[in-house]
């Protein structure tokens, strides 16, 4: 049995009860975020507090983020998840339980703090090399994507669609724009240079993405931030995604169409591997580290 917080409290996950009104529940009134661990060891942490922090402040939801970082140390302690190759911790924040209305509640409730954690796989190294396929889906979400909100049933039925056209994953398309994918942002090869929707409203401004264009600056890859059009897609030399999870996820078809040669590129190559050691550095950073 997992051990979960829930409101100040660590408690199995069984015990764990939250109120039919709450108003995550009912209107998906909430933010979330998505933080991975290595070896027990945060991998950007700040950069994820601080996104959780934005969405909330955005959202009017009166919660400080103090004191997250230890729930979530201690999350990965309580859940014997501090030699896991790879973990991760989830923490939901809605603006908490009142009488369901369209507008925030009358009388100020507390908000709902709810966090786990668990372990999660890579892909062997056979299976990354093989890359991964993608189905083009109409990207149906609102337009405030970059605050990470808990309304995901655009994203849910995209990524549905396109498992059921025999894909791994969705790339979501709005006014022939390749936008992003259903839980990671997308990025292309195009004569060498490396491009990427830049941040607006419409991608979720991705943690990986931002650590991604800092490698790619540090080791001379040329980028421009700018939309990708699905007309571009069939002379991209290479195609990838960035998430937490994800990390750097080769993508070599879309819609059935090999990607270049069909094979995964050489800078998708290169940056897995400067992902990779970052992702070394900071376990080794993390070392010595008292834990909560
Ligand atoms: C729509 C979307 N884009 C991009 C990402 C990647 O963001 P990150 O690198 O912070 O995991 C996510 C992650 O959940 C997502 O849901």
């Amino acid at each position: 049995m997992s051990i979960v917080y829930l409101n100040g409290q660590f408690l199995p996950k069984d015990e764990a009860k939250i109120s039919p009104d709450d108003r995550g529940f009912l209107l998906a009134d909430g933010v979330y975020e998505v933080t991975p661990f290595y070896e027990g060891a945060p991998f950007c942490l700040d950069r994820h507090l601080t996104r959780l922090e934005q969405g909330l402040s955005w959202m009017r939801i009166q919660q400080p983020v103090d004191g997250l970082e230890d729930v979530q140390r201690r999350l990965i302690l309580e859940n014997g998840l501090e030699s896991a190759a790879t973990s991760l911790t989830y923490i939901q924040i809605t603006r908490g339980a009142a009488p369901r209305t369209h507008y925030f509640p009358v009388d100020p409730v507390e908000a709902t703090v709810y966090a786990y954690a668990k372990a999660w796989d890579r892909p062997s190294p056979e299976r990354w090399s093989k890359g991964f396929t993608v189905a083009t889906v109409p990207d149906q979400r609102w337009s405030r994507v970059d605050v990470k909100t808990i309304c995901l049933l655009p994203n849910v039925l995209a990524f549905q669609d396109a498992i059921e056209a025999g894909a791994d994953d969705a790339l979501l398309v709005r006014d022939g724009v390749a936008i992003e994918g259903a839980h990671m942002n997308f990025w292309g090869v195009f004569d060498g240079v490396l491009v990427t929707h830049p941040t607006t409203n419409q991608i979720l401004p991705g943690i990986t993405r931002g650590v991604v264009l800092d490698l790619a600056a540090a080791d001379g890859i040329p980028v421009e931030q700018r939309p990708i059009q699905v007309e571009e897609l069939g002379a991209a030399e290479e195609l990838f995604f960035t998430g937490t999870t994800g990390e750097v996820r080769p993508c070599v078809g879309v819609d059935g169409t090999p990607v270049g040669d069909g094979r995964v590129g050489t800078i998708t190559k290169r940056l897995s591997q400067l992902f990779r050691a970052e992702v070394e550095a900071a376990k080794e950073a993390a070392a010595g580290t008292p834990v909560a």
